[in-house]
Formats: structure tokens, C-alpha cells, sequence
């Protein structure tokens, strides 16, 4: 038996996006924290975040209208009491981010004053986004990052995986801490914790196509579902309708701020068709946007649509949206002059590891904050712009909670060395590569913007012949990254298709063929391991 070195802590992060940031912060002048990153700290969904994030801010709106808009955005699945949790937290916790210094962009109004510039986007009956020009999550995670990077109580472990969490032998619902690779040195490591909480994002990648960074693999869904706790709505998978369609573009998104401030989508000919699907034209929540491109690709055999606002001045264009005119310029797309052509690509887990108001999950001891989570907040489809926010209000929610719970002890039972001893090195990484690709592959083909009863059933068969052998793999060789992240991928691939498997109609992002009608009294999907 290996000895394994060990960590510990008061508060163990798992994820250094806006979510587990905002935590640190929050926590580091009562508590020691670690945060563990599994790429840079400032790899992750936060940082390639562009349209920004909803609050009520103009006067002529009101919280009650973004409760509104995010239950109608989230097709009767919101709870709304998460939606008013968070709707009614959002100045606030804005406010926060803006005392550390985002810079989020500013105008002057009729009468000479400052004030903050909101933007549009799907779903929204008001302006009421708060962003910095087209890279809002570029500057959140800019200034949260230098901000925990100067908290002494913060410690950063860069490019360690969390492989799984330490549950307590005795009590199988309390969490100990977890187990983690550090990826530098290649050997596991144990972090013990009196706290943990998962913030380690989404689970995008295990589709083919995506708007996410490499890190959204889904570890923390997978991690807390193996450790005995109940994920929900998994099968609400948020795909974006615009990201850009060019062959040396990888991931990368058009915000639909672009159609917030004027652009629309067309044919190759100009020939718009937004409106003939729905009332909001080119501004419909983003679930009804995504399938009639998918639609209208499909009906036309086209590769893709495109996305117009040439007919904006070009200045109002490059100072709103500096980032993708310099992308699409270095492209040869000139987005002042031409049409961007953009497809649909996975974009957000709507849902996730269950948690209440106070971010807690099934485990004592065990918290999830930000994408990894389901909170209720986003139903059958999010709204634009909910996500940073629900990020940020939760973080603030278990702060409180892990505070108050500052006299409760650390468990000092014993914890298992990690055993490395009856595995070996692999020599055939290209097997875990054709199963990651095959993977995702058929996450797109079958369990993508459209689904049948068929296509579902072939999904799982296949799951569950990958999880045979990456049973097998994981049993008999060193741990890598590829390999971690692939074990996790097929947990949420799974998770989603047994999700989309019993919801027996079609609402939001969920759209099954067989099934084209809603049910009258919906419900989430929970699934719990007991
Ligand atoms: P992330 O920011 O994804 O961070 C996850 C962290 O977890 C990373 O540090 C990663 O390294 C770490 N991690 C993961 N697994 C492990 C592991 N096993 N061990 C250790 N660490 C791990 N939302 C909005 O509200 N407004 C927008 O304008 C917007 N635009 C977007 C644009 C793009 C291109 C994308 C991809 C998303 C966008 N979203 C937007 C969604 C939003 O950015 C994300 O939902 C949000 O940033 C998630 O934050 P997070 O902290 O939960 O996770
Ligand atoms: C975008 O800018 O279009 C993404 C916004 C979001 O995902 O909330």
C-alpha cells in the first residue's frame, strides 16, 4: 500500500469559475479555504462568458418582470421560489462584484448622469444586462482570480482533478473531503475538509459540438451521483443557436446580444424565418431559437444559417462587440459588411446535483454552487444571462449557511490511502480516445436538439457497452485525465439519457418526436440512487 499525502482544510472548493470564487471570497476571512482548479485557475465557463448577467437596474423594470420572463424562459419547470430567490438577490450580489472592481460598461443619460449600459437577450422583456462590451466573463473571472490570488487564507492548487469524495465509513452521508490528482506530479492525494463544495460547472463536452472550454466534463455531477446524491432535469441540456461556423473556430459563441441590439438571423439569401415561428422573432427564448435553426439546416440541407447585423453602423458595432469583431475579422468575416454563419452547439447543463437555498446537497457537509447544481432557478430551459447571476446569489447563499455552521468540528476518522498498487501504466491511450469520441458523437446524433424513444434507446445500449469497459480501464490503470474525464462524461451521458428516457412529453430543451405534446401538471425529473 502507496502512502498518499494529505491535505487539509476548512473549506474545500472544487472549481475556481465565478461560482467557487465567489464562495472563497466569501468565506476566506472566517475560514481556510482550498480551491482546486483542474486546468488554470481561470480555465472554465466563466471566463468565455459574453452577454453578461441579469439584474434589475432601469428604473422601469422590476424584479417582479424578471421572475416573469425566466418562468416563461423556463417553460412551466422553474420553481418559483429559486426564480425569486434569485431575481430579488441579483442588485445586490451585483453590487458585490462591482465593489471588487468588474468593470462593467457605464453610459450617460439624457441628463449627463453615469449609469450603468444594459443590454438585451432572448427572453427578457427589459434591458437589464450588465456586461463589459462582448467579454463579461473574461473580466468577472479576471477580478475575482487576482482577488483570491491576494486572500492569504485562500490556497490555489492549479491543475489537480478531484477524482471522487471521501464519504465517512460509518455514516455514509457525511462528506470527509475528496480524492484528487495532482496532475502535475501524477500521483493522488487526499484533501480533508470540515466543508466541500462542488463548483466544478457543466457538463457540455459530452456532446460533439459545444461552446464550453475542455474542463465542462461534468466531474462534479458524476461525483456527487456516485457518492449517493440525487441530480435533477438532467435531460435539460441548453444548446446555444449561434455559435460560429468556421473551420478554425473552436467553440466559439455569438452572443445573442448581437440579436438583443438588432441583428437577425437569415438564409444564405438574406431570407429571414425567425418570425414565421414565433411572436419574439429572433428575441424567443433560446430552446425555440436553437430547433428552428436545427429545422430550418435540416429542411434546406444547409450546413448552417447566419447572423446579420451589417446594417448597424460599424462603430456601434465595434465598440459593443469588440471581441467577436476581431475574431470574425482575423477569420476574414467582416460582420459590418457580411452575415456571420453560425450553428447550434451545447451550451449549458440546466440541470444537476439537487441542492436547497441554502446550496446544500443530500451529504452533510457537501455543497454545490453554479452550473454543477440544480436549484430549481432555470426549469426546462435557462434564460439568458440567469446563469453568472445564479452563480454568484448561491455562492453568497452558502457562504451564509457554512458560516453559521463555524462551531461544527472536523471529523477526524480514518480515510483510506488511495491504492495504486495492482495497476499499471496504459499503453493504449488511443482507446480511450475512439471511446470519447464515439461518445460524444452519439450524444449528438441521438440525444441532441431532437430526440425519439429509438434514438434514446440506442444512446444507453451503447452507454452502457462504454461503461463496461471504462470500468475495466479504470480498475486496472493509473489514473490520467482523459480517462477521469471520460468515466465522468459517460455517468452524465447516462444520467441524461435515463432523464430524457422518462420525461413523456416535449417542453423547453427536452424535444422528443414520439412524445410532441406537453403534459398538463409537469414536474422535474429527480433521480436518486436509493
Ligand atoms: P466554470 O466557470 O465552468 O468553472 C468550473 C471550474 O471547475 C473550473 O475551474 C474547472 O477547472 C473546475 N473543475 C471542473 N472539474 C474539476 C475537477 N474534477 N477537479 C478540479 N476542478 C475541476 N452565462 C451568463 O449568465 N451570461 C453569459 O453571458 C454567458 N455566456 C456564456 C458564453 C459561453 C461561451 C459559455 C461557455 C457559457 C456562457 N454562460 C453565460 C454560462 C456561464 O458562463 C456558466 O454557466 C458559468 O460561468 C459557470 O460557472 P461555474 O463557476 O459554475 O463553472
Ligand atoms: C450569450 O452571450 O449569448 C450567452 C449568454 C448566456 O449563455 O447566458
Amino acid at each position: 500500500m502507496s502512502t498518499t499525502v494529505e491535505h487539509r482544510c476548512d473549506v474545500l472548493i472544487v472549481g475556481s469559475g465565478a461560482a467557487g470564487l465567489s464562495l472563497a471570497l466569501k468565506l476566506a476571512d472566517f475560514y481556510n479555504v482550498i480551491v482546486l482548479s483542474k486546468s488554470n485557475l481561470s480555465e472554465g465557463s466563466t471566463r468565455y462568458a459574453q452577454g453578461g448577467i441579469a439584474a434589475v437596474f432601469d428604473e422601469d423594470d422590476t424584479i417582479e418582470s424578471h421572475v416573469q420572463d425566466t418562468l416563461r424562459a423556463g417553460a412551466g419547470l422553474c420553481d418559483p421560489e429559486a426564480v425569486k430567490f434569485t431575481a430579488s438577490r441579483a442588485k445586490e450580489c451585483m453590487q458585490w462584484l462591482i465593489n471588487f472592481g468588474v468593470p462593467f460598461d457605464q453610459e450617460r443619460d439624457s441628463q449627463g448622469n453615469t449609469r450603468y449600459h444594459l443590454t438585451r437577450e432572448g427572453g427578457h422583456s427589459h434591458r437589464r444586462i450588465l456586461h463589459a462590451a462582448d467579454a463579461t466573463g473574461q473580466a468577472v473571472q479576471l477580478t475575482l482570480t487576482e482577488a483570491v490570488q491576494q486572500h492569504p487564507n485562500i490556497h490555489l492548487f492549479e491543475r489537480y482533478n478531484a477524482i471522487d469524495l471521501i464519504r465517512s465509513q460509518s455514516d455514509k452521508k457525511l462528506c470527509l473531503g475528496a480524492y484528487v490528482w495532482n496532475r502535475k506530479q501524477e500521483h493522488v492525494e487526499v484533501i480533508r475538509s470540515r466543508f466541500t463544495t462542488l463548483a466544478s460547472g457543466g457538463a457540455s463536452k459530452v456532446y460533439q459540438y459545444t461552446s464550453n472550454p475542455d474542463v465542462s466534463s461534468g466531474d462534479g455531477i458524476a461525483m456527487a451521483w456516485r457518492a449517493g446524491c440525487s441530480v435533477a432535469n438532467m435531460e435539460f441540456n441548453q444548446f446555444h443557436p449561434t455559435c460560429l461556423y468556421h473551420p478554425e473556430a473552436r467553440n466559439f459563441l455569438i452572443t445573442e446580444a448581437l440579436r438583443g441590439e438588432g441583428a437577425f438571423l437569415c438564409h444564405a439569401d438574406g431570407s429571414k424565418f425567425m418570425h414565421k415561428f414565433d411572436d419574439r422573432a429572433d428575441l424567443a427564448p433560446r430552446d425555440i431559437v436553437a430547433r428552428v435553426i436545427d429545422f430550418e439546416m435540416k429542411r434546406v440541407g444547409a450546413d448552417c444559417m447566419y447572423l446579420d447585423i451589417s446594417h448597424k453602423p460599424t462603430d456601434f458595432i465595434v465598440k459593443h462587440f469588440p471581441n467577436i469583431y476581431r475574431k470574425c475579422r482575423a477569420l476574414g468575416i467582416d460582420i459590418t459588411r457580411q452575415p456571420i454563419p453560425v450553428v447550434p452547439a451545447a451550451h449549458y447543463s440546466c440541470g444537476g446535483v439537487v441542492t436547497d437555498f441554502n446550496a446544500k446537497t443530500d451529504l452533510d457537509n457537501l455543497y454545490a454552487v453554479g452550473e454543477v447544481a440544480y436549484t430549481g432557478l432555470h426549469g426546462a430551459n435557462r434564460m439568458a444571462s440567469n446563469s453568472l447571476l445564479e452563480c454568484v446569489v448561491f455562492a453568497h447563499a452558502a457562504a451564509q449557511h457554512i458560516i453559521s455552521r463555524k462551531d461544527e468540528s472536523m471529523s477526524e476518522e480514518h480515510v483510506a490511502a488511495w491504492d495504486e498498487s495492482q495497476v499499471g501504466s496504459s499503453d493504449e491511450e488511443v482507446i480511450i480516445q475512439h471511446n470519447w469520441h464515439e461518445l460524444r458523437l452519439f450524444m449528438w446524433d441521438y440525444v441532441g436538439i431532437v430526440r425519439t424513444n429509438k434514438r434514446l434507446e440506442r444512446a444507453l445500449r451503447r452507454i452502457e457497452l462504454l461503461q463496461q469497459e471504462i470500468h475495466e480501464y479504470y480498475s486496472n490503470f493509473r489514473v490520467s485525465n482523459n480517462l477521469l474525464e471520460l468515466r465522468n462524461l459517460v455517468t452524465v451521458a447516462e444520467l441524461i439519457v435515463r432523464c430524457a428516457m422518462s420525461r413523456k412529453e416535449s417542453r423547453g430543451l427536452h424535444y422528443n418526436l414520439d412524445y410532441p405534446e406537453q403534459l398538463d401538471s409537469p414536474t422535474p425529473t429527480l433521480l436518486s440512487r436509493e
